[in-house]
């Protein structure tokens, strides 16, 4: 059999990658989380391993299978997530924020379960931290890369949490397409980093995209 070798540009590189949703319990039957399947950030966790990196992934609960030479840490909750980013954040060179993090939490979980009363039912939500805002305020020696789930003014409402987070770089999805995104096999994402024009990945397989947002670190 034949072996392919790949080239390990980011060998020695400490990655650390966030993927998936984040999900928010409610009471012991209900929750709250959102349509990330995990694709995109377990394909960038795998390409990068494959590339050299040693990469440690933070997995919200998903579908899919372990990549291969990765350390994964598995994680439910937004909070849960924010602290073991936090506890890795220092040892790593890039860290690779593409989970959907719950913006909100209940404020009180029930311990019981809510019963219906045949009227409406208000849930009192609190936010959550926002993690990567707070890694681009610390940020010293880190490069550091979001995601942006957009459904209208792409490229302005991208532009503003580059800014905002103090990002390297920021992956932008357009997620009112049915076609890719949320669970399909491919994506099309824009690039986007600070003084430089946007730069679209056309429409190919979520692989193939990691591959191109790992290229655009190397040049950073
Ligand atoms: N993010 C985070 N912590 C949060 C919310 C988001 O670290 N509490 C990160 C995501 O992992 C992603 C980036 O911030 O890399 C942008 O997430 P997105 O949901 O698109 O933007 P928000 O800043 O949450 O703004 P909004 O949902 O209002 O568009
Ligand atoms: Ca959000």
């Amino acid at each position: 059999s034949e072996k392919i070798t790949v080239k390990q540009d980011l060998a020695g590189v400490n990655l650390l990658i966030s993927a998936g949703p984040t999900v928010e319990e409610i009471d012991p039957v209900r929750y709250l989380t959102n349509h990330s399947s995990g694709k995109m950030g377990y394909a960038l966790a795998q390409k990068a391993a494959d590339r050299g990196a040693n990469v440690t992934l933070v997995s919200g609960p998903t579908q899919l299978s372990k990549p291969s030479g990765v350390a994964v840490i598995d994680i439910i909750s937004a909070k849960e997530l924010q602290q073991k980013v936090k506890e890795k954040f220092e040892q790593n060179d890039v860290v690779i924020m593409a989970a959907a993090v719950s913006d909100f939490h209940v404020k009180q979980i029930a311990k019981q379960k809510i019963k219906k009363n045949g009227q409406s039912m208000h849930l009192d939500l609190v936010a959550n931290p926002d993690i990567l805002a707070d890694l681009g305020h610390i940020k010293t020696h880190q490069k550091l890369v979001g995601f942006a789930a957009e459904t209208q003014n792409l490229i302005e409402n991208g532009n503003k949490k580059l800014v905002k987070k103090n990002l390297d770089m920021l992956v932008l999805n357009d997620v009112s397409r049915k076609d890719i995104g949320f669970n399909a096999a491919d994506n099309e994402v824009r690039l986007l980093r600070p003084k430089k024009e946007p730069k679209l990945i056309a429409k190919t397989s979520k692989d193939k995209i990691a591959d191109e947002i790992l290229d655009e670190l190397t040049s950073l």
